[in-house]
């Protein structure tokens, strides 16, 4: 069960990347929403649930292991909050870019951050396929 909400969870990661860029894309040159750009935001959205409840599943399905590392359960919660954190950030700069907040390329920027750091953390960690580290 580990392995396929593994699996979904690396691929909604790609997803979940790929959908940002272009939403953001047409949110900033096009000045705020439109049919378009609101549909794929929505798209974008059922795969932020999928990126929180994989990521709940995994956690929970692999709990007997991460209780068994040293210091693994930490380094597991702080995955999940900065997936958690993400998810957030995902929100609130495609909505200030949406409203034209001047404040949009500080939430991008530490989206990008926060994305980046999730992604390390994912990799570093042992289960999934992803290993930089
Ligand atoms: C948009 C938000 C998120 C992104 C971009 C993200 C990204 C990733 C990536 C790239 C991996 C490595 C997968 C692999 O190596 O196959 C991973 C693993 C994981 N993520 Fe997330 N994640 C997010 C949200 C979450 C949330 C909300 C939770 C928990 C509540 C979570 C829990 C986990 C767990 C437990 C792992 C397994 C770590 C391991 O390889 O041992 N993630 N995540």
């Amino acid at each position: 069960m580990t392995t396929g909400l593994l699996h979904t969870h690396l691929a909604s990661t790609a997803i979940v990347i790929i959908l940002y860029a272009i939403v953001m894309y047409l949110y900033r040159s096009q000045k705020g929403a439109n049919k378009t750009s609101t549909t794929i935001h929505m798209i974008l959205r059922v795969f932020l649930v999928i990126m929180l409840f994989s990521g709940i599943g995994i956690y929970v399905s692999a709990m007997d292991y991460i209780s068994s590392l040293d210091n693994g359960h930490m380094e597991y919660g702080i995955k999940a909050l900065l997936g958690i954190l993400t998810i957030g950030f995902v929100e609130m700069s495609l909505v200030s870019a949406k409203k034209q907040r001047k404040i949009v390329n500080i939430m991008m920027i530490i989206f990008i951050v926060i994305l980046l750091a999730t992604i390390v953390l994912g990799s570093y960690l042992d289960m999934g396929t992803l290993n930089f580290f």
